[in-house]
C-alpha cells in the first residue's frame, strides 16, 4: 500500500512538473507589450478590446494601463517619460495634436513600412493628415472626434444654425422655466478649450494662421471670442463652465440641466444609456456658425496609434495596431464606445449605423472638421490660447485684448521678427 502510495506521490509530482514546465515554457513564448490609453469612460470598450486580444492571441500579452482623461495631463506623462528615454511601455494612443511634436523630437518610431498606402487610403483623410508629419506617417488612426452641438429634441424642433438663433431659442426656452440653462460647454483652462473657441473663431469667419502668417488678430476672430463670453455673462452657460472638461459638461447635460452642450460625439452612447434623464430625448448636429461666417466648424480631433521608438517589442506593438484599429476592433469601439471610426467603411455598416444612426447625416461634417495648427511648437501656441482664451471668459481682460496677447506670443514661432 504504502509502495502503492509512494507511485501515486510521484506521478502527481511528475505531472504538476510537467504542468508547470508547460505553462512556463507558454508564459516564456509570450512578448509582454504594455499599452498606454487616457483614462477610459464607463463604456469599458478598451478593456475589453484588449481582453479580446490577450484571449485570441498565442504570442503576445497586452497589459493595459491608463493614465487621466485629459489630453494635456497624458501629455505631461509622455514628455516626461520619453524625455528620460523611458522604455517601460511600447504602444500608446496619442492625441492628433501630438504627432509633429513627439516625431520631431524622435520619440515615436515612423510607420511608414508598417502602414501601407491602401490602408491609408480605407481611412479618412483628415486623421491621415493628422498622422502625418515631415513627409512620414507616425502613427495609425484609431477614433476621430470632431466638435458637435447636442440639443434637446424633446424641447426643440430643429437645432439652431447660428449662436445669435441658440441665444434667442435658450432664452425663450430658460424664461417659460423649460430648462434651467441654455448652454454648457468645457471652458476650463486646457485644451478642449482651445478647440472650442477655435470652433467658433473659424465658425465665424476668422483663421488662426494664414500659410505660414499669424492671422488671429481680426475683427471675426473678437467678435467669435465675445460670443462665448456673453453666454457666460448672460447667464445662458453657468459660470462653472469655467473649471468643465469634457466630463463635467456631459454629466451636467445628462441630468437634464441645459439645452444645448457642446461635446465630441462620444458622448452620445453614454447619454444613451439606460439610466440617463435624457434617453432619446436629445440629437446631435453640426455646430452653429458666427455672424460673419457662412457655416459652423468642427474641430478635428481624435487619438491615434503610437509605437514608442525605445521600445523593445515593436513588431508586438505593431501587430496589436492592427488589431485595434481592424475593421472588428474599430466597429466594436463605435458600436461599444461610442467612437468616431477612421475607417470608412464602418460608417456604412448596418449594425454600427442602427446604433449611431446620426453617423449618416453628419459624416459629411466630421470629413470637414478642422485641424488645429500642426507645429512641432503648437503646446506653446495651446498654452498661448488657453491662458488668454480662459481670462476673456472669466472677464479679467477682454476678448480684443486677448486676441492681441496671442497673436503677439504666437508670432515668434511663425515669423522672424
Ligand atoms: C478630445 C479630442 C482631442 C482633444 C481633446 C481636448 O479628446 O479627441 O483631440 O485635444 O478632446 O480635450
Amino acid at each position: 500500500m504504502a509502495r502503492g502510495k509512494l507511485i501515486s506521490l510521484l506521478l502527481l509530482f511528475f505531472a504538476m512538473l510537467v504542468f508547470m514546465a508547460g505553462s512556463a515554457s507558454q508564459k516564456g513564448e509570450k512578448t509582454e507589450i504594455v499599452f498606454y490609453t487616457p483614462a477610459e469612460d464607463s463604456s469599458g470598450a478598451i478593456r475589453q478590446l484588449v481582453n479580446k486580444f490577450n484571449a485570441e492571441n498565442r504570442e503576445i500579452r497586452v497589459e493595459h494601463r491608463t493614465l487621466s482623461w485629459g489630453s494635456d495631463d497624458c501629455r505631461n506623462f509622455y514628455v516626461s517619460a520619453f524625455s528620460a528615454r523611458d522604455n517601460s511601455f511600447d504602444v500608446f494612443s496619442g492625441d492628433i495634436i501630438w504627432v509633429s511634436e513627439f516625431a520631431s523630437a524622435g520619440w515615436i518610431e515612423p510607420l511608414d513600412s508598417y502602414f501601407s498606402e491602401a490602408e491609408r487610403t480605407d481611412s479618412l483623410p483628415g486623421p491621415v493628415e493628422g498622422c502625418s508629419f515631415a513627409d512620414r506617417i507616425w502613427a495609425v488612426p484609431w477614433f476621430t472626434d470632431s466638435g458637435v452641438l447636442f440639443y434637446r429634441s424633446d424641447l426643440v424642433e430643429k437645432p439652431p444654425r447660428s449662436w445669435e438663433e441658440l441665444i434667442t431659442v435658450a432664452r425663450e426656452k430658460m424664461a417659460g422655466g423649460a430648462i434651467k440653462y441654455g448652454y454648457v460647454f468645457h471652458g476650463n483652462q486646457y485644451e478642449g478649450l482651445v478647440c472650442h473657441v477655435l470652433e467658433l473663431i473659424w465658425g465665424n469667419g476668422g483663421q488662426i494662421l494664414a500659410g505660414d502668417r499669424v492671422a488671429i488678430n481680426s475683427p471675426e476672430a473678437i467678435t467669435a471670442l465675445q460670443i462665448l463670453v456673453d453666454l457666460i455673462d448672460l447667464g445662458i452657460a453657468p459660470e462653472e463652465v469655467l473649471w468643465y472638461q469634457e466630463e463635467d459638461a456631459r454629466l451636467f447635460y445628462q441630468d437634464g440641466n441645459a439645452l444645448f452642450l457642446r461635446n465630441w460625439p462620444y458622448a452620445w452612447s453614454l447619454m444613451n444609456k439606460e439610466g440617463s434623464k435624457i434617453r432619446n430625448k436629445f440629437k446631435l448636429a453640426p455646430l452653429p456658425c458666427g455672424p460673419q461666417g457662412a457655416k459652423g466648424s468642427g474641430c478635428l480631433g481624435g487619438w491615434n496609434l503610437m509605437i514608442n521608438s525605445q521600445s523593445k517589442h515593436k513588431e508586438a506593438a505593431w501587430q496589436f495596431i492592427q488589431f485595434l484599429a481592424g475593421f472588428d476592433a474599430q466597429k466594436f469601439h463605435a458600436m461599444v464606445g461610442g467612437r468616431l471610426p477612421t475607417r470608412i467603411a464602418v460608417y456604412r455598416d448596418e449594425e454600427v449605423l442602427a446604433v449611431n444612426p446620426y453617423y449618416e447625416e453628419l459624416l459629411p461634417n466630421f470629413l470637414a472638421a478642422r485641424p488645429r495648427p500642426v507645429s512641432p511648437y503648437y503646446p506653446a501656441l495651446s498654452e498661448a490660447m488657453q491662458i488668454n482664451f480662459h481670462q476673456a471668459l472669466s472677464g479679467i481682460i477682454d476678448p480684443a485684448e486677448a486676441i492681441a496677447n496671442i497673436e503677439r506670443e504666437i508670432k515668434q514661432y511663425y515669423e522672424d521678427e
